[in-house]
């Protein structure tokens, strides 16, 4: 099923970079999966549509879900300290994009 997770985050980073979508981080969601994959899929889920906590932690769909996420929130959060995250040191780079891969997972206003 990886691949299909894949596809859909492609075809939405393609419809970012396509022009008047909503706005966008200015991170590669596609690296930001495979960040999240490596480096958050151990306490999140992470993939499209996952809504279930595990372990009290949230998803990142319901993070996505959430109104008051934002890329501004989502940045401030990853620039600071995580929850039970030992010196966790994320660069620019890696914030924007797993953030611009979050934010893909935003239900779509319908
Ligand atoms: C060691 C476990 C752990 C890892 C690894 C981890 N997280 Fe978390 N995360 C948590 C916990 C626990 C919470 C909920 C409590 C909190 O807000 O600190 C959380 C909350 C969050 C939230 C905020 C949700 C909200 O309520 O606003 C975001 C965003 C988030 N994580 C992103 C990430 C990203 C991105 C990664 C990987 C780069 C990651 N996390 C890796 C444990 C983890």
């Amino acid at each position: 099923m990886r691949w299909l997770v894949a596809g859909a985050v492609a075809g939405a980073a393609m419809a970012a970079a396509g022009g008047a979508a909503a706005q966008q981080a200015p991170g590669d969601a596609t690296a930001g999966y495979a960040l999240a994959q490596s480096w958050c899929a151990g306490c999140h889920f992470v993939d499209q549509q996952e809504m279930r906590a595990k372990d009290a932690v949230p998803s990142f769909a319901a993070v996505a879900a959430m109104k008051s996420t934002t890329e501004l929130s989502l940045q401030a959060f990853l620039q600071t300290n995580h929850h039970n995250m030992p010196d966790w040191r994320l660069t620019r780079q890696q914030v924007d994009d797993v953030v611009a891969y979050i934010l893909t997972l935003r239900p779509k206003a319908s």
